[in-house]
């Protein structure tokens, strides 16, 4: 017999491919062990306004292979106050919700964690296209985003060498340039930025570029993440000094949504179901993890406090097959 009867589920952040795989998983997880599952609707929003709906097998029916939450998530800054964390904890023991599953990044665990200290105990589970949960060397939407972006700058690719052009292309990542670096090596980008490394654009971008251009190669596609300086910049820049035309692309959120891959699907089913073991024996204040390709799970404290490498290596070999 499970010691905990009701459970919540909750999308919280920016959406990502394979939240409603994991959804899914929570739901027929804690039905399979004879809970009640709550689903929280928009993020700690829900929470805090009782914006829920009891969730039964069917409800999670036909939606492992859509985009988006059907849940529906938001930002939440009342939660971050006080008064906000006490409404939810309210909210939480009026509807006798004894444990949630928090599907989001490293800002949703934190209030997961404020959740957990106040008596509600909280499985945080990665989901965000960035890749940047501190703890996790993956995270659920992650290679759909890559691979979504792989096709776009592949179709972008065609015109930008019909046109003897460079396409400097945007990618979302929020602080972290994963995205753009797992995506540019797999569209063979010239250059990649990404925030992890400064690089001079002028001293060491433009010169490459001359030096491949003088090679015969006419047209080229530099992949920047977010945060690195405007594309439309960049690109009027590299025109001017290089005198290959060039187009500025933002991709923009068009990267947060479609169909998850099978790998997000696969690790978002696992990772809901060993959430909901741990709530249903009323553990919380943890957060699930990939490590090792194995999924663990942590104290969400040294969860957050843990540091991500970036794949230094990674980018040394984009760099040295982009000449
Ligand atoms: P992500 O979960 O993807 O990192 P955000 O950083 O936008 O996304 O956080 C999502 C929500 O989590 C916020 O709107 C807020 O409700 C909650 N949150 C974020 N940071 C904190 C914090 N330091 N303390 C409590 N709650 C937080
Ligand atoms: O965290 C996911 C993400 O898509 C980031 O890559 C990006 O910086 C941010 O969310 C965009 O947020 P919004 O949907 O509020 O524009």
């Amino acid at each position: 017999m499970n010691k905990v009867k009701t459970i919540g589920v909750l999308t919280s952040g920016g959406d990502s491919p394979g939240m409603n795989a994991a959804i899914r998983a929570v739901v027929r997880t804690g039905i399979a062990k004879g809970m009640r599952v709550i689903g929280i609707r928009r993020g700690y929003n829900g929470l805090i306004n009782g914006d829920m709906i009891e969730m039964n097998l069917r409800s999670v029916s036909d939606i492992i292979h859509r985009g988006g939450t059907v849940l529906y998530t938001a930002r939440s800054p009342e939660f971050k106050t006080e008064e906000g964390l006490q409404k939810a904890v309210s909210v939480c023991k009026e509807m006798g919700i004894e444990g949630i599953a928090v599907i989001g990044g490293d800002g949703s665990f934190r209030g997961a964690s404020d959740l957990s200290e106040r008596g509600i105990p909280c499985v945080g589970i990665p989901g965000t296209i960035d890749n940047d949960v501190s703890s996790s060397e993956s995270t659920i939407g992650f290679d759909t985003a890559i691979n979504t972006v792989m096709q776009m700058v592949d179709k972008l690719r065609d015109t930008t060498e019909s046109h003897d052009r460079c396409s400097v292309v945007e990618v979302m990542g929020r602080h972290a340039g994963y995205i753009a670096l797992h995506a540019g090596i797999a569209v063979g980008a010239t250059c990649i930025l990404v925030p992890e490394v400064k690089v001079d654009i002028e001293k060491e971008v433009i010169p490459k570029l001359q030096r491949i251009h003088r090679t015969g190669k006419k047209h080229f596609i530099i992949i920047v993440a977010e945060g690195i300086g405007r594309v439309d910049e960049i690109a009027k820049l590299i025109e001017e000094k290089t005198g290959i035309e060039s187009r500025p692309t933002i991709l923009g959120h068009v990267q947060r949504g479609g169909s998850p891959t099978v790998q997000d699907r696969l690790m978002a089913s696992e990772m809901g179901y060993y959430a909901v073991e741990l709530l249903s024996k009323g553990i919380g204040n943890r957060v699930i993890a990939v490590k090792d390709n194995k999924i663990v799970d942590y104290d969400i404290h040294e969860a957050l406090k843990m540091k991500k490498p970036f794949e230094t290596k990674l980018y040394e070999i984009a760099h040295t097959i982009s000449i």
